[in-house]
């Protein structure tokens, strides 16, 4: 039987789209079938493949995407949301493939779900992109996403502090205005993909959220104050306002938490 991180591992070293996608689905579909066996016998990669194309700019060198309803302007922004979810697959499989030995297979169960879950975002977003005539690749695109969880692979309760519990909580937060925004330009299936995506995350985070208190409780910590401890530790960007409050305390998120490491007054 194949190994549980050997399957992982495929699937984070396959590059192209449409590769990566069917790896994803793959390895969550024989896991759920008992196909895999749960060893971790193999490492995961220090970065996982990437397609040739977008080309990846440092996040300060991706140009400005504007507000404007033009069909560039919304070229641009579904386009970062696809290389979003992208990411999000690699995130959620070395997840479970760098921590799963540890956490145990409920744990594995949770995220290859969520890997199944992100390359069906992704998948959409595909779809929507050459609706208007676009295709993930067409424009740049930044590695921040996977910059900020490598910084965590020492540590599972520092990778889900900041990559469930503060990078996918923060589309909670900036979701809700892009779906009024592609409203008001007509995009109605634009905005039933974004309500869909919504409703996953919400579901991504609680799972870190749960996953994070679970370890903080092995350990002897209350779990706010390792979270917070662990964000300021080793999360370099910033956490800013406006949040979707009840949406992250739907994901067992409080106020208290992410105040206490938020940047005050800064605006988006
Ligand atoms: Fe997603
Ligand atoms: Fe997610």
């Amino acid at each position: 039987m194949t190994s549980l991180a050997a399957a992982i591992r495929a699937a984070l070293l396959a590059g192209d789209p449409r590769a990566k996608l069917m790896a994803a689905r793959g390895v969550a579909r024989d896991w759920r079938l008992g196909r895999l066996d749960f060893a971790f016998d193999c490492a995961m990669p220090d970065r996982p493949a990437r397609p040739e194309r977008p080309e990846l700019l440092a996040p300060g060198r991706m140009p400005k995407r504007g507000k404007g309803g033009s069909l560039r302007g919304r070229i641009a922004l579904w386009h970062a949301l696809a290389h979003i979810e992208f990411v999000a697959i690699d995130l959620a499989l070395d997840m479970a493939g760098r921590f799963g030995g540890e956490m145990g297979p409920d744990f594995v169960s949770d995220f290859l779900k969520i890997a199944a879950d992100e390359a069906m975002h992704f998948a959409i977003l595909q779809r929507h992109l050459a609706s208007m005539g676009a295709a993930y690749g067409d424009l740049p695109a930044h590695d921040g996403l996977w910059e900020a969880a490598h910084l965590t692979r020492h540590d599972v309760a520092a990778r889900l502090a900041v990559v469930p519990m503060v990078l996918e909580a923060r589309g909670l937060d900036v979701t809700p205005p892009t779906i009024e925004r592609v409203r008001q330009a007509g995009d109605g299936a634009g905005v039933r993909i974004l309500e869909r995506i919504l409703d996953d995350e919400i579901v991504h985070v609680r799972i870190g959220t749960k996953h994070f208190t679970a370890v903080a409780l092995a350990r002897g910590e209350a779990m706010e104050d390792l979270w917070k401890m662990l964000v300021i530790r080793h999360f370099t960007g910033a956490i800013k306002p406006p949040f979707n409050d009840s949406a992250r305390l739907a994901c067992g998120l409080s106020r208290e938490m992410y105040h206490a490491v938020a940047l005050p007054g800064v605006a988006l």
